[in-house]
């Protein structure tokens, strides 16, 4: 381990840091240029076989730029994404970033440094940084933004902005990681670093869906359906959708989901494996229907916004599910991003689809900060070392996971990094590890 990693797990000043070199290589994982086509005709693309964990070189770091010593990080969904090489592989958009200019060109490399979440300390800040200094702790917001584009400052997920870690390259799953300094939150310190880790960037994606002026807006008494409202973005959307003093309709696959959004405080679930499916399941008029009869025997009424990122198989059923005048808001397309959809039910009924995409830095602070007060908690239910971050990110891949799975990079063990217990305690040990314990019914490597 190198003197700048053992000085963060020693507690050290930020003169104790700045005192340390920065170490000429990173353990980290990547992707590598080579494997790509290696899963072609392969109907199982396990992310075993693509995701590596080995040094790289440490890059320099720009003037608006932050290097730092990444405790824990997390797995999301567009680490499977980058790991299978789909849609397209993730070495297009860094081929692209390298265009761009001489500190873009840094990202164009043979290998790709994966991960879009991170807790950490900063141990090094670029010359143009004055907000955040050595020392601080920090979690990562993934929008990489161009301060630049004159659209950033009307919102910047309309502007020139990247997914860090899966559009750009030195990602959150390794040991010190490179990121701008106007992606920085800070951390909440009740949590540990693995639990403060996973939450930002499903969580700030759930916001701007749900909450934001730029998604669905929603207010008191809303019925929100939630596709996969155990799993990584339906775990804070539910959270938030409570929060906002709405009403949850929780769609899940399995008896296990449905129990745990009930503990979460979700009164209304379906388990859709119970749902008497036509021959083309979700995709099926037939089972939308009957899905529609399960809200309002639950729910009493229909959705005033559906919260979609299940994409081919489900799109039909939300466009349908939504009420009249009610919105569907989408940021993904798991199961295919070809969608079709019976348009009658959009136009005759005034509905309304609203794309979204990751979230500014202001939304991503908003959201932290009820991640500081306590209002929501981490959905993180299993934890695993950097080493084995193949089988973490394969039980995403494989469904087999609940709410969020985070990964140590620096930190020896899970646990660590709370520095606020009175907070902790008041919140207490049953919420916050509510996914945690449900998850720890799978057995897990480390704990
Ligand atoms: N644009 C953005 O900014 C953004 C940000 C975050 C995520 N995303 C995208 O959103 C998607 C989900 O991400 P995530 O982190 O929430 O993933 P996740 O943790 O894997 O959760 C997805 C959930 O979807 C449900 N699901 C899977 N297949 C389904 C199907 N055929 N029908 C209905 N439900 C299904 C599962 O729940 P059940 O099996 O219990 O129903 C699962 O828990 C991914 O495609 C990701 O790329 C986009």
């Amino acid at each position: 381990m190198s003197e700048l990693a053992e000085a963060v797990l020693a507690d050290a000043s930020a003169a104790e840091l700045l005192a340390c070199p920065v170490p000429a290589r990173i353990r980290a994982a990547h992707l590598r240029r080579e494997d790509i086509g290696i899963f072609s005709g392969d109907d199982d693309p396990d992310v075993r076989r693509s995701i590596h964990v080995g040094e790289v070189p440490m890059p320099r770091l720009a003037p608006d730029e932050v290097l730092i010593a990444v405790l824990a990080s997390g797995i999301n969904f567009n680490t499977v994404w980058s790991a299978t090489f789909l849609p397209v592989p993730t070495f297009s958009f860094l081929a692209r970033l390298g265009r761009q200019d001489p500190w873009g060109a840094r990202h164009d490399q043979p290998y790709h440094v994966i991960g879009s979440d991170a807790a950490g300390v900063v141990v090094r800040v670029g010359a143009g940084v004055r907000r955040w200094s050595v020392g601080e702790r920090v979690v990562v917001a993934p929008a990489y933004v161009d301060s630049e584009d004159p659209a950033t400052h009307q919102d910047a997920m309309t502007g020139e902005q990247r997914a860090w870690g899966f559009e750009t390259n030195f990602g959150g799953l390794a040991d010190f990681a490179v990121v701008k300094a106007s992606q920085l939150l800070p951390k909440p310190e009740h949590l540990s670093w693995e639990e403060a880790a996973a939450n930002t960037l499903c969580a700030a994606t759930a916001y701007r869906m749900l909450v934001s002026p730029r998604g669905a807006l929603m207010k008191q008494g809303d019925v929100v359906l939630v596709w996969g409202a155990a799993g990584g973005l339906g775990g804070y959307a539910v959270q938030l959708v409570l929060a906002g003093g709405g009403i949850p309709v929780a769609v899940v696959s399995s008896p296990a989901k449905a129990e745990l959004l009930e503990r979460l405080g979700c009164q209304h679930v379906v388990d859709r494996s119970t749902l008497p499916a036509g021959p083309a399941g979700m995709r099926d008029p037939a089972t939308w229907r009957a899905l529609g009869q399960r809200i309002r025997a639950t729910a009493g009424e229909d959705p005033h916004i559906v919260f979609e990122y299940t994409g081919a198989e489900t799109f039909g059923a939300s466009v349908y599910l939504a009420r009249t005048a009610g919105t569907v808001v989408t940021c993904g397309s798991s199961s295919g991003y070809e969608h079709q959809y019976d348009n009658r039910y959009l136009w005759m009924r005034l509905k309304r689809i609203i794309g979204s995409h990751g979230a500014n830095y202001q939304e991503a602070w908003e959201v932290n900060r009820l991640l500081r007060l306590g209002r929501l908690t981490p959905t993180l239910s299993r934890v695993y070392p950097l080493g084995q971050v193949g089988e973490a990110t394969r039980t995403v891949q494989r469904n087999e996971h609940l709410g969020k799975v985070g990964v140590l990079c620096l930190a020896p063990k899970a646990g660590l990094g709370v520095s606020d217990p009175v907070r902790r305690a008041e919140i207490g040990e049953g919420r916050l590890g509510l996914f945690r314990e449900a998850g720890a019914l799978v057995p897990a490597p480390i704990g």
